[in-house]
């Protein structure tokens, strides 16, 4: 209910406005944004990679509403890999892109452009040395998010896609996926979704998750398991075994800021850890998805609101 709410009032102008200028909610946001620059990104993951995790790092934004500003996040990227090249941190660091913020939404021509701006941004991660995976939005984008990925995959074949565990559709979309070669990220799902189109029991949630889980396991493709829940980083752990997959041939991943100590303890076990990194001034939507995860969250949230007045 709480995490509904919230994702609901997240689409409120006041609320955003609110929010983005409290003075104590900055401190909220490094908890789980690297911080402004890519700069800032790329230190991030040179801390994580000296810690023996690999990342794929978020320029936060979504929903662009023009072409130029579309243009203008594909050439961010761009920008990012060579930093990160420059660094020697390829391919340990890879990026993660929505496609709302290449220009999926700009009208009848947003798949167009957005496929073009994606485009750009595998080239420069192949000249760099590392891959791109297309986050998942809500269940309205999913279908042209997949006719994307699909034809991004015929020029650039390791282009990881996400699925949601909570989309009923999503046990029959890991059947399509889990062939050789395909890197899909399993993630339960962030976004408010209709009961339509949705599981909404958190019980249910994983129940779904583990039986996606089982498909990809089992499967040809490249598993990302995305997850910080310890029941199913547990049940990850057994199936990999159980399959015989070796150490480079899956992975669990979770967010920058959440149960680091995990991160590090799982890494130490011989798993390869992925961390998804964002970074970037654009960050209220990724924030309320975070704290609409864990109500523990909401109360720092509160009083950095509160302080304001
Ligand atoms: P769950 O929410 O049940 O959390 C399990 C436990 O983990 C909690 O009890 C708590 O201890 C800890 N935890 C989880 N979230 C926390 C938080 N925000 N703060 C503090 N503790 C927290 N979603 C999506 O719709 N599209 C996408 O493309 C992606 N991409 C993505 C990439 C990666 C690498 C990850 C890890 C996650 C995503 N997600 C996502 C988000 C995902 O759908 C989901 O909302 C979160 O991962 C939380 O779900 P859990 O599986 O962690 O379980």
């Amino acid at each position: 209910m709480l995490r509904q709410a919230l994702l609901g009032v997240s689409r409120s102008s006041t609320i955003k406005n609110l929010a983005v200028h409290a003075p104590l909610t900055r401190q909220v946001v490094q908890r789980f944004v690297a911080g402004e620059d890519a700069a800032d990104a790329v230190a991030a993951t040179g801390s994580l990679a000296a810690a023996g995790l690999l990342t794929t790092i978020d320029r936060l934004g979504e929903d662009t509403t023009d072409r130029a500003q579309a243009d203008g996040v594909a050439g961010a990227y761009g920008d990012l890999l060579r930093l990160l090249t420059e660094d020697g941190l390829t391919p340990k660091a890879e990026v993660s892109v929505k496609l709302s913020a290449l220009g999926l939404l700009l009208g009848p021509d947003g798949p167009r452009i957005a496929r073009a701006n994606a485009e750009r941004i595998c080239h420069a991660a192949r000249n760099a040395g590392t891959t791109v995976t297309l986050d998942m939005e809500d269940h309205t984008l999913t279908d042209a998010t997949l006719d994307v990925l699909r034809e991004l995959r015929r020029d650039f074949p390791d282009t990881g896609a996400v699925l949601q565990a909570y989309l009923r559709r999503t046990e029959a979309d890991c059947r399509d996926l889990a062939r050789a070669g395909s890197r899909v990220r399993l993630c339960k799902g962030a976004y408010a979704e209709p009961p339509t189109v949705a599981f909404t029991d958190p019980a249910e949630v994983d129940r779904s998750y583990v039986r996606c889980m089982k498909i990809l396991v089992a499967g040809q493709g490249y598993p990302m398991l995305a997850t910080h829940d310890p029941r199913l980083v547990e049940i990850g752990r057994y199936l990999v075994r159980d399959h015989r997959r070796q150490p480079d041939s899956y992975e669990f991943q979770m967010l920058y800021g959440v149960r680091s100590a995990e991160q590090q303890r799982l890494a130490r076990l011989g798993h390869q850890v992925r961390v998804y990194l964002p970074y970037g001034s654009d960050w209220y939507g990724y924030l309320v998805r975070r704290l609409a995860e864990r109500p523990a969250n909401l109360t720092f949230f509160a009083r950095s609101l509160v302080s304001r007045s």
